[in-house]
């Protein structure tokens, strides 16, 4: 498939319907013939699957696309309904645009891409083959060419009897014409034609004669295959392919329903329910699979994947598939220098990448591989042996110590990280160029990447390191609440010249919310700065979506400061209700204690409830999106980057070790439940260390005492060793 398709749906993957008596024709998917009579048109989203169902002309399309889990291929299932009176003849167009191999080359050097690819029809198997000699990896901009084969090979196929096919784009569209109006579909005349050079295509022509109310199914089959290969085995039996394809959407279906067994939530507020059981898990093991590569909003491309992207992602699928966490931990672990530092990003496809000195990114090693221990107790791991990127290797255990050792290395005048290209908020990048800036924000979360650890290093016996550790939190501690303190919120940041951002003083970008959270989180602000701050948040920076993740928006552009304040105000990180941020707020809001406002903050930026006004958001409204713009901008409630985005694993584990209170610690589960007050009592089923747990909890506050099986425990550790059986029932409360 070409890239970047969306939002228009064009190229698409196309199925055509046509009837051979009135000449009339259609698209199962609506694009790209537009502008038909449809008296119903229907596009259900489920886990793994997209179905749409339309009714035009008498005819009823059921198009189901799917990819399997155990085959490298994308299915276009089809149930076709003659619900008119008469028979009727039909044509069916199957056609997709291909690319195979470097989208960016696609895009910015089309020209000399068409050199390369070839489609031909494979008489035996009845299916095109397409594929190219020639493959550029994402390897840094270069003159050089590399001597690459694309080592694939891509089948296109119906299982309908075949009656005609074309390879070239110009041949079945035809000149002067779009996808909308195709002179092969027109003219019902295929090609026939096979390229060795131009633009690549596989489109089908099949014929079909429907009685009156009969359906008929088939199924159109893209895969991918290594060219050492040869045709996969499925595509060899062509009459079984529609049962083969219903056994892989069977398949795939069930794979995620007990996927979301792991963890089923039931409050007394349904869109939570969803968001917590369904979508949100869901969401977020897309995102570890998926989400970071090449995409619509993605500079995959360009960028490759995030290394702080990679070590967050973790948290969503640690509750339903931990044993997925290690090898992902492992290979992330791969990009780390000896020295502590990490490369701020990677292409998985060719393992280079970019070292930007990004103050953060080697923080997030500590931070995924924490959670991690925390969820498995499985502390061998600390034991195994990773290489370093540039050369030599150590254990996982040394490489939480080399990145906490390395930022504190980096500490600068005010005692705090020095922030070099930015930290989290990659637009703060222009602050320290020279090396002296530094970053209040990056403060707080090494203190609490700092004391995540401590209990680590208790557990290891190893005092030394402890106290080490301890001793450079209190100092940070002290840092922060000594220089960075604005009279009513914590400041953001500071320049190479020492001048303060995020202060009172400024005209614009005065109040940043992730200073603020921070220092909560962190166990940096004291309780009362902590009520000071919450209150400036709760006061300036909340919106009907979410908070606002800065104001007021930088209106005027400070080249000190960065991109930050050249993006237009109240979108992205200038002022944005970016959820990422956001949601980090609502756990700063529990951890002081503020539950309601917590809720408050996290109801309003469920998808449920941001996406009301569907036309405005624009997005998907059963996913997170990365922003929602904010009320500084006309398009406020317009939201942007979908799928792609830290808030999906944040707000899960937020709603199940938050609100709900099941926190996982190295030696069990703490149950510190902080509901709001709406929600009486909760059920929850939660796997843990290959058991079922399933908690009821009624009331808040904190818990002394609570039920197994029927047997008092006291405290509010769960220790799941202590039980043999595999599902325990745990009752909180009264
Ligand atoms: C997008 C990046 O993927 C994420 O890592 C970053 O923290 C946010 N931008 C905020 O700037």
């Amino acid at each position: 498939m070409r890239y970047n398709s969306l939002p228009w749906d064009r190229p698409g993957r196309y199925i055509l319907v046509k009837d051979r008596e009135t000449g009339f024709y259609h698209s199962l998917s609506w694009a790209p013939t537009l502008d038909r009579p449809y008296q119903r048109y229907e596009c259900a989203h489920g886990q793994g699957y997209t179905r749409i169902t339309t009714e035009c002309q008498g005819l009823k399309g059921v198009l189901t696309y799917f990819v399997p889990r155990t085959a490298t291929a994308e299915v276009w299932r089809v149930a076709l309904t003659n619900t008119s009176a008469a028979p009727r003849t039909l044509e069916i167009y199957a056609f997709v645009e291909l690319l195979m191999g470097n989208a960016l080359n696609d895009l910015i050097n089309q020209p000399n891409d068409k050199h390369f690819p070839e489609v031909a029809f494979d008489d035996e198997h009845l299916c095109l083959v397409a594929s190219r000699r020639y493959w550029v990896l994402n390897r840094g901009v270069t003159v050089k060419q590399p001597n690459v084969d694309w080592p694939y090979r891509l089948y296109f196929t119906n299982s309908l009897p075949l009656t005609g096919f074309d390879g070239s784009l110009d041949a079945f569209i035809g000149r002067w014409r779009s996808e909308a109006n195709p002179i092969a579909v027109t003219t019902g005349r295929m090609g026939g034609t096979e390229i060795t050079a131009g633009d690549p295509i596989a489109a089908l022509q099949s014929m079909v004669t429907l009685e009156p109310q009969a359906t008929q199914e088939f199924v159109v089959v893209m895969a991918l295959a290594p060219k050492t290969a040869g045709v996969p085995e499925f595509l060899q039996d062509r009459g079984h392919l529609v049962p083969w394809s219903d056994r892989q959407l069977q398949e795939l279906t069930a794979y995620w329903d007990r996927y979301l067994r792991a963890l089923v939530v039931t409050t007394p507020d349904r869109d939570v329910n969803r968001s917590l059981s369904i979508w949100n898990p869901y969401q977020a093991a897309v995102t570890f699979e998926m989400a970071r590569n090449s995409g619509y909003y993605h500079g995959g491309l360009l960028f490759g994947t995030g290394l702080r992207d990679r070590f967050q992602d973790i948290l969503g699928v640690l509750i339903a598939a931990p044993e997925r966490v290690r090898p992902r931990l492992r290979d992330a672990l791969r990009y780390q220098f000896a020295d502590g530092s990490t490369l701020h990003n990677f292409f998985r496809l060719t393992g280079s990448g970019e070292k930007t000195n990004h103050s953060d990114t080697p923080l997030w090693i500590p931070f995924g591989v924490m959670a991690y221990l925390k969820e498995t107790a499985d502390l061998d791991f600390l034991q195994e042996t990773v290489p370093f990127y540039d050369g030599g290797e150590s254990t996982v255990g040394d490489r939480l110590r080399r990145a906490l050792d390395y930022s504190l290395g980096q500490l600068g005048p005010n005692g705090l990280p020095r922030i070099h290209k930015g930290d989290w908020n990659d637009t703060l990048d222009y602050i320290g160029p020279e090396g002296h800036g530094e970053t209040v924000w990056g403060a707080c979360f090494l203190a609490y990447i700092l004391r995540e650890t401590f209990p680590l290093w208790a557990w290891l016996q190893e005092e030394a390191t402890l106290q080490r550790y301890q001793t450079a939190y209190t100092q940070l501690q002290q840092a922060v609440n000594e220089r960075c303190w604005d009279g009513e919120w914590y400041l953001r940041a500071f320049r190479d010249d020492g001048s303060a951002v995020g202060s009172h003083r400024d005209r614009q970008g005065q109040l940043f919310l992730n200073a603020q959270s921070w220092a909560i989180l962190a166990g940096i602000a004291p309780p009362a700065r902590a009520q000071q701050a919450i209150a400036a948040c709760r006061e300036r920076l909340l919106t009907p979506y979410g908070m606002q993740i800065v104001a007021p928006a930088y209106r005027e552009v400070e080249p000190n400061t960065g991109l930050i304040s050249r993006c237009v105000p109240g979108k992205k990180e200038n002022g944005a209700v970016f959820n990422h941020a956001s949601s980090w707020f609502v756990l700063a809001a529990l951890t002081a204690g503020e539950t309601e406002l917590a809720w408050e903050v996290y109801r309003r930026m469920l998808p449920a409830n941001s996406a009301q006004d569907r036309d405005r958001y624009e997005v998907e409204p059963y996913v997170f999106a990365e922003y929602v713009t904010s009320p500084e901008h006309p398009t406020q409630g317009q939201a942007s980057h979908s799928w792609l985005t830290g808030t999906a694993v944040w707000m899960l584990r937020i709603g199940v070790d938050g609100f709900l209170g099941l926190q996982p610690e190295l030696d069990g589960l703490r149950l510190a439940p902080r509901l709001p007050a709406a929600w009486p009592e909760v059920a929850v089923q939660r796997r843990f260390r290959g058991k079922t747990l399933q908690v009821q909890i009624r009331g808040s506050g904190p818990v002394s005492a609570f039920t197994v099986n029927g047997e008092r425990v006291a405290g509010n550790l769960l220790r799941v060793t202590d039980f043999v059986d595999e599902v325990l029932t745990v009752t909180v409360g009264p």
